[in-house]
């Protein structure tokens, strides 16, 4: 209250109108918009707890949950994490490590993506992989890369149990997630689909043999292990599949439109917990 009277009195002071007071901080519009996001899912799916988001597809019900159970008894991706370990740490063809590109493995993945204000771009770990170790020459570590696939395991896991906690430090930050949610609501492609068409209008329902997830949970478990694929895929690889399959030419990878579909869909994920690598069909 204090506060707030010391502000109306400044503002009386320096002849800020109320307008001025009320131009809202960028974190609050983004706020509430993910607020109105989040609502529709929690009245479309009364029965899901917020924190269990994190099992896509697999939060819908008990059989479904009983089926992603009994998936991770054997996780594939062990393998995975521990030669992801190996690369982040061992000398490129420069004689430079990942580590000395981009630090401590610990969180790293927890801090990502991220606006960069200096940039003014988003920033997505794999893309910043791929740099670093393109930098340090080694000229084949690209997006189809095991290599790039099983660090970014290897940083998922190291960021296990922290929450996604992602931040809108400015205006621009602010356009780039409502870029992100025009392109969620932004109908493509020859069969005219919006991923909102999918994963919020009809998601709980099924689309062929699959069930379609929500909204929410979409970004803190990848990289993911697909059995069908045998093989990790990451986040930009997902989406990436998800618009060619609406028969759109997909976007150039890791471009701005999937940097800022991540940003808008982590966003909307903050506070879930960081689960990656995890196992999907
Ligand atoms: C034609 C329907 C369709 C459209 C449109 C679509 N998807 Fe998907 N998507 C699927 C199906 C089916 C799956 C696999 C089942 C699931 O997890 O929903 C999937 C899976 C995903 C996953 C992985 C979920 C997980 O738990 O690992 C992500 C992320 C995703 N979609 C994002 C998007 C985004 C972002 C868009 C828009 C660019 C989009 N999708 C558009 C059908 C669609």
């Amino acid at each position: 209250m204090k506060t707030f009277l010391k502000i109306a009195a400044a503002s009386l002071v320096f002849g800020l109108g109320a307008s001025a007071l009320h131009a809202a901080d960028p974190a609050t519009v983004a706020e509430a918009q993910a607020k109105e996001f989040r609502d529709f899912f929690y009245k479309r799916f009364p029965d899901i707890k917020p924190s269990d988001y994190i099992y896509g597809v697999y939060a819908l019900n008990e059989d479904a949950r009983a089926q992603f159970e009994a998936m991770n008894e054997f996780p594939p991706y062990e393998d995975a994490i521990k030669a992801g370990k190996e690369f982040y740490h061992k000398p490129l063809a420069n004689g430079r490590s990942l580590k000395d590109c981009l630090g401590e493995p610990k969180g790293l993945r927890a801090r990502y993506p991220f606006f960069d204000t200096e940039t003014g771009k988003v920033r997505n770990l794999e893309a910043d992989l791929i740099q670093c170790a393109q930098a340090y020459g080694e000229t084949k570590f690209d997006e189809k890369s095991k290599d790039l696939k099983a660090v970014s395991a290897y940083l998922a896991s190291e960021s296990r149990g922290m929450k996604v906690n992602v931040t809108i430090p400015n205006e621009k930050a602010l356009a780039a997630f409502e870029e992100g949610r025009r392109i969620w609501y932004r109908k493509t492609g020859q069969l005219n689909l919006a991923c909102a068409d999918c994963h919020q209008y009809h998601s709980g329902q099924r689309a062929r043999s699959e069930t379609l997830s929500p909204g929410i949970g979409k970004t803190a478990h990848f990289p993911v292990w697909r059995l069908k694929d045998d093989g990790l895929v990451t986040l930009n690889d997902r989406l990436f599949g998800c618009v060619r399959d609406t028969r759109a030419k997909p976007y150039k990878r890791y471009g701005n439109e999937y940097l800022n579909l991540e940003y808008f869909l982590a966003y909307i994920d903050n506070g879930l917990e960081i689960t990656g690598p995890a196992v999907r069909k």
